[in-house]
């Protein structure tokens, strides 16, 4: 038993202590039916013995009613037993999940970055599982086995020391070999843990980038790396079973020996006249009682460390620093008035510097529109402005309050965004609309979806605002996705805007009536407007363009035609194409 396992158990207390009372129920209540239990032997001694004696009839039904309360009262408590275990189960690992999803909903985006939501949703589920069985094995089994060992011991010194002694010599030898089996048993469920999630990292992948997969005739390529590493992952479980049923088998095969060497014994000494056949009888039942709770407490140690490779596991995800959570003083600022500032800003996701020396002054009310190459950093930017991320150096601020000064609820409820890969759903439109706010009226979700040009479109679908868009949107066109997406943003009408490539996947006519919804809705807002295509943002109050995550040059269109030989080379290839020449000459 490691340190750090019993310093995990220590952690899960708190999703224990809801339901203390129940746990404290169950333990009693399961020692005292295993308690009970072990006067079954005796009684039995008492049934034979009687036999041939002058009382026979007295002590025999006495011993027969016994035996017959015993069951009827021991199922009684049994079934209430395992309601109650169920109940407590299930809170307990209603406690976890609700620890877990909160850690994960809270948990920053580069979090989410790194891992696979098949991984991490696996990781979860398994861990909760490993736990909650071991949880189970360990409140039913620990104390009812030591009780029943207790008793077995006491009562087999009483009834004979010669056979006890015996049997003690047999006792520890499954002890020795399950804790010698445990260290494996454990390195094992890791491996195990860390396969599975592998697999269905990928696995989870293949499926939601289906259409990749069969542009490219992937599937069967696809299917059978899955099956391979369902079937390499197999192979180590069954190299356990094969091990574990061995140590199983030579356990099982010394508590045999054991008890055939009382037999053997006990026989021996009823032959010399040293002991009675009712004594042989209960011992026998002793010898039950003292292997099965040492291999139960071998099984429960077992178990044990093996439960804390599902604890590690649950922990990773709880003890996951959060550098972006909520400073205790941090602020509720409602109704925000939209002046934003990045000073001197710098920011890099890994090694390399994203963003240098950033500084940008915005009045509320502006609209500032970022652009650059692909690579240049405006995403980032503009995640840093939803406080996604914090910057290494530097501070952004909106009304003059740092971002790390305001909670983060508060200051995303201020912000609308269009997302550069626009996240719908498996709902209807209706609710992929209302997302921002769900207590909108049918008129406003329509007045925005008006605004953003979906709502001819959604009238023509057979279910109108009630079609389901499929996963992640999937049933829409990428252009009608992104009026959705424009459309939520609208709704939410929030005093700063983000809009992160809005109409790049719209035709020109769309985009077009877009952009006049868009102009209107960005009035008295301060939006940030990220664009490739430079058109939609001649009108902005301030262009600022970027390279290489360092600001370039900033000023109006016509400023930077003027003074920005890159920015008027990039409006130029967009107007006549790469090559300079006039496309629609060609
Ligand atoms: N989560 C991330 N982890 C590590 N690096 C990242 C991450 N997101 C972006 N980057 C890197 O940061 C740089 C800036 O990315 P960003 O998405 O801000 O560019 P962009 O200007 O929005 O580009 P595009 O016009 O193609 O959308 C890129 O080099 C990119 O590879
Ligand atoms: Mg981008």
């Amino acid at each position: 038993m490691t340190e750090s396992a019993v310093s995990l158990a220590r952690k899960t207390v708190p999703f224990l202590a809801p339901c203390r009372l129940s746990i404290v129920v169950v333990v009693v209540l399961t020692a005292a039916v295993s308690s009970v239990e072990a006067l079954e032997p005796l009684l039995m001694k008492m049934l034979f013995d009687s036999l041939g004696q002058e009382s026979v009839m007295r002590d025999f039904t006495m011993a027969a009613v016994g035996l017959v309360l015993l069951s009827v009262g021991n199922q009684a408590v049994g079934g209430f037993l395992n309601w109650l275990t169920w109940r407590v189960r299930i809170n307990v690992q209603f406690n976890i999940q609700k620890a877990l999803v909160g850690r994960l909903f809270s948990l920053p985006i580069s979090f989410f970055r790194k891992r696979s939501v098949g991984a991490l949703v696996l990781q979860m589920n398994r861990s909760i599982e490993g736990y909650m069985g071991g949880f189970s094995e360990v409140t039913t089994r620990i104390l009812p086995n030591l009780l029943y060992l207790s008793i077995s011991l006491v009562s087999m010194y009483v009834l004979n020391l010669h056979l006890f002694l015996l049997a003690l010599a047999f006792a520890p030898l499954p002890t020795l070999i399950g804790i010698w089996a445990a260290k494996e048993q454990q390195e094992r469920e890791q491996k195990l843990l860390t396969s599975w999630c592998s697999v269905f990292a990928r696995f989870n992948e293949a499926l939601s980038g289906i259409s990749l997969v069969k542009c490219f005739g992937k599937e069967s390529t696809e299917g059978q790396w899955f099956m391979n590493r369902v079937g390499e992952t197999n192979r180590i479980v069954m190299r356990g079973v094969q091990r574990d049923t061995s140590i199983g088998s030579v356990t099982a095969l010394i508590t045999r020996l054991g008890r055939i060497a009382i037999a053997l014994l006990g026989g021996y000494l009823v032959l010399q006249g040293k002991t009675t056949i009712g004594t042989v009888v209960a011992f026998m039942g002793y010898m039950g009682g003292l292997f099965g709770p040492v291999q139960g407490l071998t099984g429960t140690y077992q178990t044990f460390r093996r439960t804390s490779v599902f604890l590690r596991s649950m922990f990773e995800i709880l003890d996951e620093p959060d550098p972006l959570q909520d400073r205790p003083d941090a602020k509720c600022i409602a109704n925000m008035h939209g002046d934003v500032r990045f000073e001197n800003v710098n920011f890099r996701y890994d090694e390399a510097q994203t963003i240098q020396n950033f500084t940008l002054d915005v009045k509320a009310g502006q609209t500032i529109a970022l652009v650059g190459p692909s690579g240049a950093g405006k995403t980032t930017i503009a995640c840093l402005l939803q406080r996604l991320y914090d910057p290494q150096q530097g501070v952004v601020t909106i009304d003059g309050v740092d971002l790390r000064c305001i909670r983060r609820d508060s200051l995303r409820s201020q912000i609308g965004c269009v997302l550069q890969e626009n996240v719908l759903f498996n709902d209807t439109i209706r609710n992929n609309i209302c997302y921002g706010r769900p207590d909108a009226t049918q008129e406003e979700i329509e007045a925005a979806a008006k605004a953003a040009n979906a709502h001819e479109f959604i009238m023509t679908l057979r279910k109108r605002y009630d079609t389901m868009v499929g996963e992640a949107g999937s049933l829409l066109s990428a252009g009608q996705r992104q009026r959705i997406s424009i459309a939520r943003a609208l709704l939410k009408n929030a005093p700063i805007l983000i809009l992160d490539e809005a109409t790049s996947a719209m035709d020109v006519e769309c985009e077009s009536q877009v952009q006049d919804a868009i102009d209107k809705l960005i009035r008295g807002r301060t939006t940030f407007v990220i664009a490739h295509r430079l058109h939609t943002i001649r009108n902005a109050d301030k262009i600022v363009l970027i390279r290489n995550g360092k600001i370039e040059r900033t000023g109006t269109h016509r400023e930077l035609m003027l003074g920005s030989p890159y920015y008027a080379s990039l409006v130029r290839k967009q107007m006549f194409g790469p090559s300079g020449k006039e496309r629609l000459a060609a």
